[in-house]
Order: structure tokens, then sequence, then C-alpha cells
């Protein structure tokens, strides 16, 4: 049987908290990617792990995130997509509100590897107790020094935002989401381009 990676520690009581989560090794892989190594390195990471996306089409998480654009002076965003409408499906949803430091970290770690100081989580609008589970996460994480500025002394600046979705199952499709994360209607765009190439702009950016 495989070792549980993303649940094993879900069991540990008051492990949504701070104080738990980082005394059960919180926030230490964090505190290595950031302290002692280059993005490249936790880029190559990433890659030789495997890491696939849980989004549908199990695509390499390295060689999407190898294709983000890093034009100097352009800011980037990272989306965390927890709309997750499907029927039965709630992986998402068990992460966010037994472990919302786990996901903090990953998306810190995440948007240090990319460049991105704004993350965005897009929840879905149903899971309507959840925002306050991570609003209240982020704001421990913040008072700790994990979110803010100049994260720990390394000079990464990095805000979480949290979004509700409005309770359209289209709005899990990444360019839908996008478009009503902008405040517009949840309609995809056309594609290509792709996010991690491009995604400012309007529905036709080329
Ligand atoms: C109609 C539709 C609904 C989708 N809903 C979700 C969703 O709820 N959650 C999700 O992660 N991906 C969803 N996707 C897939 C996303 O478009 C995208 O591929 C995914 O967020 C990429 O995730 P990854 O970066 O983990 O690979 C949906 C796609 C379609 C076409």
């Amino acid at each position: 049987m495989g070792r549980k990676l993303l649940l094993d520690k879900a069991h540990i009581e008051g492990i949504r908290y701070y104080d738990v989560y980082r005394k059960n090794g919180g926030y230490a892989a964090a505190e290595k990617a950031l302290k002692s190594m280059t993005t490249d390195q936790v880029l190559d990471e990433v890659k030789k792990s495997g890491l696939r996306g849980r989004g549908g089409a199990g695509f390499p998480t390295g060689l999407k995130w190898s294709f983000i654009a890093k034009p100097e002076g352009v800011p980037r965003y990272l989306v965390c997509n927890a709309d997750e409408s499907e029927p039965g499906t709630f992986k998402d949803r068990y992460l966010m509100e037994f472990l919302p430091h786990l996901l903090i970290e990953g998306l810190l770690i995440s948007s240090y590897t990319l460049g991105a100081n704004s993350t965005y989580i897009y929840i879905r609008g149903e899971y309507a107790w959840i925002p306050d589970i991570l609003e209240e996460a982020i704001a421990e994480a913040k008072k700790n020094g994990w979110l803010g500025k100049n994260i720990r002394g390394t000079g990464f600046d990095l805000e979480i935002y949290v979004q509700r979705g409005g309770g359209a199952y289209i709005c899990g499709e990444e360019t839908a989401l996008i478009e009503s994360l902008e405040g517009k209607r949840g309609n995809p765009r056309l594609k290509p381009p792709f996010p991690a190439v491009k995604v400012c702009g309007s529905r036709l950016p080329w």
C-alpha cells in the first residue's frame, strides 16, 4: 500500500492550527525551499518527484511550471483551483478543512518557485464554512512571518487571497475560473494561449 503523503497528519488533533502544525514538522519544507534552495533547484525537485496535477488531466506539474513566462517587471499570479464541483469529489474540501496550513505551505513554495507575489484560492461557493478556516490560517501564517513582506528575512513577499466562487460548475475550468476571478461572467476563453503562458488581457489576448 502506498504511503499517505497529503493526509498522513490529518488525524492529529488541532492540526488545523498553526502551533500544532508547526510542532508536527509544518513549514519545514518552506523553510528549506526559501532559505537554502534556488527557484531552479525547487523546480528540479518538483520535476524529479513526478508530481502531477489533480485537476483531471494529470499534467506533470514540473513541466507546467517550466512553461511559465518570466519577463522582468511583469507580475505573476498563482491561482489555486479549489472549485471542486465534481459530484462526489471532496479531496480539496478535506484538505482545506483539516490541513489549511499544508495548503498555505504548498502555495508558498509554489509561489516562491514561480515568482508570484499574489496567490488566489478560488473556492467552490457552496463550501460556505471553509473560507473562514482558510482566512484564520492565513492570518496565523502571516502573524508567524510566513506571509506578507520579506518572509522570514528571505526578501520574498507573498499575499494569499480567498475568493468564493459563484456556484457554476464551468468556473472550475481554468480560463472560466480566471474570468470569474476577474469579476466577469465565468465563460471559458479560447485556448491557446494557456494560462501558464499568458493570463492577462481579455478573452482574445493576442
Ligand atoms: C468543466 C470543467 C470543470 C473543471 N473543474 C475543475 C475543478 O473543479 N477543479 C480542478 O482542479 N480542475 C477543474 N478542471 C480542470 C482545470 O481546467 C485545469 O485543468 C486544472 O485546474 C489544472 O490543475 P493542475 O494545475 O492541478 O493540473 C475543470 C475543467 C473543466 C473542463
